[in-house]
């Protein structure tokens, strides 16, 4: 985790977010695609009522392919050269040829009108010598 001057973006409402149901984003800007996740279970870095939104980089350690959440198993899978990635544990790696974890989205989530923020990340986003350009 760094302290760059990131700026916080709402990506969900947890309510809106179905369990094992991936969404889309970008953060911290364009050229930068993560997804959502709501495991169905309090997770290390999860968020929401139930601790159990995470949000992580899509874009493999290893050379940048993007990554797929595989419903079944709860990782995120490289079609490039078979990295594979653990949702529950952070990000952690499991297999493959990368040698990082996959970068976490630090989210916060607002109790009051139930939103979900990005605030920062944990871990280098691949092909960058900083995660802010
Ligand atoms: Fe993902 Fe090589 S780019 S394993």
């Amino acid at each position: 985790r760094t302290t760059l001057p990131y700026i916080p973006k709402v990506i969900a409402r947890a309510g809106q977010l179905r369990a094992n149901v991936p969404l889309a984003f970008t953060f911290p800007d364009a050229a930068s695609p993560c997804v959502v996740v709501k495991i169905g279970a309090s997770v290390p870095g999860g968020v929401g009522p139930e601790g159990d939104i995470v949000a992580f980089s899509t874009l493999c350690t290893h050379m940048g392919c993007p990554v797929a959440y595989d419903l079944a198993t709860r990782e995120f899978k490289c079609p490039c050269h078979f990295s594979a990635f653990d949702a529950e544990k952070a990000g952690q790696m499991i297999s493959g040829q990368a040698t990082e974890k996959l970068p976490a989205i630090v989210l916060d989530y607002n109790a009051s009108d139930g939103t979900v923020r990005a605030i920062a990340v944990d871990g280098l986003i691949y092909g960058r010598q900083a995660n802010l350009l």
